[in-house]
């Protein structure tokens, strides 16, 4: 493995951003990555993946580890079901156009996502109705310290919205390697509560539709919608949607009664921080060449040779005037390095 001093990290991060790692190795097998590991002990790691959740406002005075682990198959199977395992190395929408083109199904409300499939459980990515956790049957990891992998069962991973163990207490300490999912061969429960999907099946005439249809739906929603990062740099949601108590909510509700929401439970509510954002004038706005998309005021952009640092103080200009507005905080999604 060849470690390169001063590389450039533009074409590793979606939103663009001109960066230099001080040290760049990529990893391409599991004893690679021990070794590499091993041979670096005490030195400061970063771990990338597709680099399409995250904000680089500085220069990474560490090793940057790609994770080039390739390759997927078949670990488990019945007449119904089928357990696939991918490397984390595998880019994700590849990985679900694989999955539609054998015919596992349960996959397809996630197509065209950004990043790599070892990225995918770290924040438990979701879109249309699905989230990760529904197909999730385990991942394998390696401590960093010690190079031994384990393996994280569901429960183990402690998903949440947008969030697992790896973003919480298990933080920098592990490297996932693999992820098994387990998708349907048969009696495929197609997905289509959201509306979107509904809408753009019923605009293409499909009253039965196959998970390569849904998939097609999803990946017109969103190239509609959403920025291509090889076009406009980007990182998808810039912000979760807040979920905020039922008393915080009453209260910014009574103000603002056209307030999209959706219950969470007895006692939480989620809240579009895209409307937020609309609502406070950022939607189509440019400011040099940092920018909120035109379509999704969800998605902060790059205009071409914006920093991270002024597109980090746009999105805290967000914050503080959403905050301002409707008494509502909104949390970054992306990682900010
Ligand atoms: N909205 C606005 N203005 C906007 C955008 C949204 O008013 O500019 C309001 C509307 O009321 C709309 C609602 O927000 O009905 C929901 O919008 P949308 O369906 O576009 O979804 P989202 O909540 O903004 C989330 C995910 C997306 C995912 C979509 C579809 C988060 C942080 N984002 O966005 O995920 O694709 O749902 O399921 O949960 C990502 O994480 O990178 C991502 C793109």
């Amino acid at each position: 493995m060849e470690i390169i001093s001063n590389y450039p990290l533009k074409d590793l991060n979606t939103f663009g951003i001109s960066a230099y790692a001080k040290e760049f190795v990529q990893v391409t097998t599991i004893a690679g990555l021990a070794e590499t590991l091993r041979e670096n002990t005490g030195k400061k790691l970063f771990i990338l993946g597709g680099g399409s959740n995250m904000l680089l406002t500085r220069d990474i005075d560490a090793l940057v580890i790609q994770i080039g682990l390739k390759g997927k198959e078949v670990v488990w199977e019945d007449e119904e079901h089928v357990h696939i395992k991918s490397m984390a190395g595998e880019n994700w929408h590849e990985f679900v156009l694989y999955c539609i083109d054998k015919g596992y199904g349960g996959i397809e409300n996630l197509s065209l996502i950004p990043g790599n499939v070892g990225t995918t459980p770290i924040q438990n990515i979701g879109a249309y109705g699905i989230e990760i956790k529904d197909i999730f049957v385990s991942c394998e990891a390696m401590e960093i310290a010690t190079q031994q992998v384990r393996t994280f069962t569901k429960e183990e991973c402690e998903f949440a919205y947008r969030e697992s163990i790896f973003k919480g207490p298990l933080k920098n300490r592990y490297i996932i390697t693999s992820v098994t999912f387990r998708l349907t061969k048969v009696h495929h429960k197609i997905n289509t509560s959201y509306g979107d999907i509904a809408a753009e099946l019923a605009k293409q005439g499909i009253t039965v539709p196959t998970i390569k249809d849904v998939s097609n739906a999803v990946t017109a929603i969103r190239q509609s919608k959403l920025p291509d990062p090889k076009e406009l740099g980007n990182s998808g949601s810039f912000f979760k949607n807040p979920v905020i108590t039922a008393e915080e909510f009453e209260k910014a509700y009574l103000q603002h009664p056209q307030m999209p929401h959706y219950t969470v439970s007895d006692t939480m509510v989620k809240v579009p921080a895209g409307w937020l954002i609309e609502q406070s004038g950022f939607k189509g706005k440019r400011f040099g060449d940092a920018g909120v998309h035109a379509k999704q005021a969800l998605v902060i952009v790059n205009y071409g040779n914006a920093t991270g640092q002024e597109l980090l103080e746009l999105s805290k200009k967000i914050q503080e005037t959403v905050f301002k507005n409707f008494g509502i905080n909104i949390e970054a999604e992306v990682n900010i390095i």
